[in-house]
């Protein structure tokens, strides 16, 4: 757990977790703070606050607190009541609906916002992707950015963004019988269609990172109908796949427990631990792709990733180093949705 229970926060998940024991029964204000050790105002204050994050909470005329309803929407408390991790989610801000998650990270990040804050929206309605594009980001995804100030040079920080790829893919992994496959450099495929692409922005000076932020997005719980036209051949979620809904509280905890574990090691001994993950999944290395890269087409084998985390593709000219693109399987090539499972 992130907090300590003499915090603000330790204070109201202890709260949260006695009225959670209650099991619906009434727990009296003054039972409360003697077991918290604060005050009866105290409590009243914090009850107030788990209200605002959505909580039903009974207050009854001389017997005490009832907790009738925990919000369906993704809440502080309930992630950080479950979260094993170092720096990232030591703040988290979740918001019904926001434009891009990523624009308003950007500002806490600008205002100093802590390292490892995480700013989560229930639905963006102007989701970002990469390359410019809109990410469509409705209800029942995952849809969130986390802030990063690592210690390195701009150009080194590829592999933290590679990092998030690797993270979602083994949370997946971890809590579904879903076999994700990493397409370079950070979308996550299931059956061949995209379930979850990530956003790394950076703002830097020549040799400094101020922030870096990690935008992910998740199609969790989206039926396969409510995909717009355009992406009903492209785009999948979690559920559709599984024929049944993922807990969504459940999945972001595994994505930022797996983004802390390679943030630390990228921190402690550098790129090889999250270039060594990324490559033991299922990905694209082997296969014959084509991209464009510096508005030039490349074709030929995706061979293998830098020490850098780049793309190298060897084609009729010889080996290419790529540092973005859009990778696609070259045409006639067997697709994804051929395989099951391993290496693709
Ligand atoms: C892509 O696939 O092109 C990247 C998609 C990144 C989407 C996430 S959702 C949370 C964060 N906020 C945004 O506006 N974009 C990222």
């Amino acid at each position: 757990m992130v907090n300590s229970a003499r915090t603000e926060a330790g204070v109201a998940l202890a709260l949260l977790g006695a009225l959670e024991a209650g099991a619906g029964d009434c727990v009296s204000g003054g039972q409360l703070g003697r077991r918290l050790k604060v005050s009866r105002a105290c409590i009243w204050k914090h009850v107030q606050a788990l209200r605002r994050q959505g909580y039903e909470i009974r207050s009854e005329c001389r017997k005490g607190y009832r907790l009738l309803s925990a919000p369906e929407r993704i809440t502080p408390l309930a992630v950080q009541k479950s979260l094993v991790a170092s720096v990232i989610g030591r703040e988290v801000h979740c918001f019904d609906r926001l434009g891009s998650t990523q624009d308003v990270a950007f500002r806490m990040a600008q205002k100093g916002a802590p390292e490892g804050t995480v700013v989560l929206a229930e639905e963006q309605s102007g989701g970002r992707g990469r390359l410019g594009r809109s990410f469509y980001s409705p209800r029942g995804g995952l849809w969130f950015s986390v802030i990063l100030r690592p210690p390195l040079e701009p150009q080194l920080c590829l592999p933290a963004s590679l990092m998030a790829g690797v993270a979602v893919s083994e949370a997946i992994a971890g809590i579904t019988a879903l076999s994700p496959v990493l397409k370079w450099p950070n979308d996550i495929l299931l059956n061949g269609r995209k379930a979850a692409g990530m956003l790394a922005e950076i703002v830097a000076e020549t040799d400094a990172v101020h922030f870096l932020l990690c935008g992910i997005g998740i199609n969790v719980n989206i039926a396969r109908h409510a995909f717009p036209a355009e992406l009903t051949d492209t785009a999948t979620s979690l559920s559709a796949e599984l024929g049944r809904e993922v807990g969504r509280t459940g999945l972001l905890c595994a994505v930022l427990e797996r983004l802390d574990y390679y943030y630390q090691a990228l921190l402690r001994g550098g790129a090889e631990p999250v270039l060594a993950a990324w490559k033991r999944a299922p990905n694209f290395l082997g296969r014959q792709v084509s991209l464009v890269c510096d508005g030039k087409l490349v074709e030929g084998v995706a061979e293998d990733l830098d020490g850098q985390g780049a793309l190298l593709v060897r084609g009729a000219e010889g080996m290419r180093r790529v540092v973005s693109g859009e990778v696609r399987l070259a045409e006639g090539a067997p697709t994804l949705r051929d395989h099951v499972g391993g290496r693709v």
